[in-house]
């Protein structure tokens, strides 16, 4: 070897030396964590696992999380919302105290062309107060969504459009009215323009009641157009103008959801091509906004719009997660399933551009500088900040056809080419296994799609034979996002069932990136899809177990799981456990599930992490497995917390039918 070669061979050497020091450096420092002494450290979770889907189904929008009280306040609601409504439903003519006059709907010089009814009355004759007991006036009445809940000593904010079509100004009592006709709170405006002018009234109840009315009267003749009559609480979430009904909103925000899927679900598609949700249609002024029916059976007014979606995802940490549809509409359009209806429809091509457009426009509208079209608007209903979009949905749970696939690819397509920062989440069809399910995935594998959304309701007991689901999911291949799924029921039994699933999630979380029960509310009297995971009426909710779990293993989320921690007997399919970490607060957290009707002990082994509190906090949720709360028993099944005294190695007797979650400070 001449010198030159002894040099680049120590040179060399030198160079692999170095190589395998730093190599054993990084080996040791993956296999190492400030509590873990076992060399392992654990598997990374997504820090996206547990969220909420939330669709305008149930009443869920208007009537439930959207705070206006007032039904049909644009007097949009038509027969193709449902048979038996039109313009003026949910609203009275009233004439007391022997007035009289006209009143008619009408289309010829609307507020806006988006919202083109509007109803006018022409009062001829009021009675003279004086002679009559009570009031006198031509005049609308509205009770709301089943009655207006009104409390006492709580502000109500009214807004009106209202166009004076006589010369003189006409006076209106805007007044809070009892079932009983006493009066709640009143107040006057006189009418000030020809032109369609916004009035605002702030009405103070005087008592409280649970049916109330609104009632706008007329108190001298005159001719008047009326539009967008409109009455929130001033108490809305974080005092959000046009907001949500706090305790509801609470609800979830309490959840800590790591994302917020919207606006559905099938609502998305929708029933034929002209009912898909078009997310331009509702943002800007709620006036301007285009209300549409909504195809669980009613109407939407789009007051809980995009703007208003994003802006609710913000103030609960929430990461927004669209869903947009893929251009074409439901399959079962039509009752398909029933009655072999239209099925799904696809958008003509020649209409692909606009609507591609509309869906980088979307990303445009939430994360674009305030200089940019869409940032503009944004900016211009008071967030001039980046909404921070970082997944868009395409699709809902589609039929996978050739339509769907090649309308889906020029979606994808455009919006990798100009927003390669987003994240596409596609779809697999209804179900966790069949035809579209198939389809759905190798369509991803094809196209390297990021995530794929999958859905499914089942029995509890599918979930039971189920827990391993994910295990064998193929790592190379999409991220699944499971995006609506549930056990059919509200019973305490389905509940730990999701609970013993949602460990299976836990330990796939580096597959399964995010999932979220479904759906979310239902209001009484007014459901359409019977699981669900908050009833509610006006007044009052009800919180079922299935909530209780889901808000469990979100408060108690980790970013590491570890294996090996909690043994179980192999042979009980009716037991579940997870140890994760929560890498912030060091806290090590456990969720011990027991589905059978008898106690099971479980070891606990923690001696891999370095220092363990035991003054360690025990959450119980447990009871009979076909107790479910109620209206009349919303507190029936409870979480349960106290003090647990941890050691490095423990057994720990599970109650039947429980879930627990034992958090162990580390520090
Ligand atoms: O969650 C209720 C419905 O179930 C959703 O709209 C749809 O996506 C699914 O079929």
């Amino acid at each position: 070897m001449t010198e030159r070669g002894k040099n680049s061979f120590s040179n060399f050497t030198l160079a692999i030396g170095i190589i395998v020091f730093a190599l054993f450096i990084s080996i040791k420092s993956i296999g190492q964590t400030p509590d873990s002494k076992s060399g392992n450290n654990g598997k990374k979770i997504s820090p996206e696992l547990f969220g909420l889907f939330f669709e305008d189904i149930n009443y869920s929008a208007d009537g439930g999380l959207y705070a206006e009280l007032i039904q049909n306040r644009s007097f949009e609601y038509s027969p193709t919302d449902r048979n038996d409504w039109n313009s003026f439903s949910y609203w009275e003519y009233t004439t007391p105290g022997y007035s009289y006059g006209s009143i008619s709907v009408e289309t010829s010089s609307p507020v806006h062309p988006n919202n083109p009814h509007y109803v006018v009355l022409d009062i001829e004759h009021v009675g003279n107060e004086k002679e009559h007991v009570g009031l006198s006036g031509v005049g609308i009445k509205n009770k709301g969504f089943d009655g207006i809940l009104v409390k006492k000593g709580d502000a109500y904010n009214m807004s009106m459009f209202v166009r004076q079509l006589s010369t003189a100004p006409v006076s209106l009592s805007v007044i809070l009215q009892a079932p009983n006709g006493d009066i709640l709170a009143e107040e006057k405006i006189s009418t000030s323009s020809t032109d369609w002018k916004k009035y605002t009234a702030k009405l103070t109840a005087l008592e409280s009641s649970d049916s109330a009315s609104l009632l706008i009267l007329a108190t001298n003749t005159g001719k008047l157009a009326f539009d967008v009559i409109s009455l929130f609480p001033e108490n809305t979430f974080k005092n959000r103008p046009n907001g949500l009904r706090p305790d509801l909103a609470q609800a979830l925000a309490d959840m800590e959801p790591r994302f917020i899927r919207f606006p559905g679900g099938c609502l998305v598609h929708g029933s034929g091509l002209g009912n898909m949700y078009r997310w331009k249609n509702t943002i800007g002024p709620i006036e301007q906004r285009v209300e549409q029916p909504n195809l669980w059976g009613y109407h939407q007014t789009a007051g809980l719009g995009y703007f208003e979606y994003f802006q609710f995802c913000e103030d609960v940490g929430a990461i927004p997660l669209p869903v947009l549809p893929a251009a074409v509409s439901c399959q079962n359009s039509g009752g398909t399933w029933r009655i072999g209806g239209t099925g799904q429809r696809a958008l003509p091509m020649e209409e692909m551009g606009d609507y591609i457009q509309e869906v980088l426009d979307l990303i445009e509208w939430a994360n674009g500088p305030v200089t940019s079209t869409w940032g503009a608007k944004r900016a211009a209903a008071g967030h001039p900040e980046s909404f921070n979009l970082k997944y868009v949905g395409i699709g809902n749970e589609d039929k996978i056809t050739p339509e769907f696939e090649v309308r889906f690819k020029m979606i994808f397509d455009a919006v990798k080419k100009k927003h390669p920062e987003i994240t596409l989440i596609g779809t697999s069809g209804p179900f966790p296994d069949g035809e579209d399910f198939e389809k759905g995935w190798k369509y991803a594998d094809l196209h390297t799609i990021p995530v794929i959304d999958e859905h499914y309701y089942k029995e509890p007991e599918w979930m039971l034979k189920n827990l391993n689901r994910y295990d064998t999911y193929d790592r190379s291949k999409s991220k699944v996002y499971l995006g609506e799924y549930a056990s059919w029921g509200n019973k305490l039994k389905n509940a730990i069932a999701e609970a013993a699933y949602m460990i299976g999630l836990e330990r796939n979380g580096d597959v399964v990136s995010m999932a979220s029960y479904a759906p979310l509310f239902a209001k009484k009297n007014h459901t359409q899809w019977k699981t669900d995971m908050i009833f509610f009426d006006n007044a009052s909710l009800v919180l079922t177990p299935n909530y209780h779990v889901q808000k469990l293993f979100s408060v108690h989320m980790g970013n590491v799981y570890f294996d090996h921690v909690v043994s179980l007997s192999a042979s009980d399919s009716t037991l579940a456990a997870s140890c994760v970490q929560d890498l912030v607060t060091g806290d090590v957290i456990l969720k011990l599930v027991n589905v059978g009707n008898v106690p099971a002990v479980m070891n606990v082994n923690l001696a891999n992490f370095k220092r363990i509190n035991s003054q360690a906090e025990q959450i119980v949720l447990s009871g009979p497995a076909d107790a479910e709360n109620t209206f009349e028993q919303p507190d029936l099944l409870v979480p349960v917390h106290s003090t647990f005294k941890a050691s490095k190695k423990f057994d720990y007797t599970t109650q039947p039918m429980s879930l627990t979650v034992i958090r162990i400070k580390t520090k």
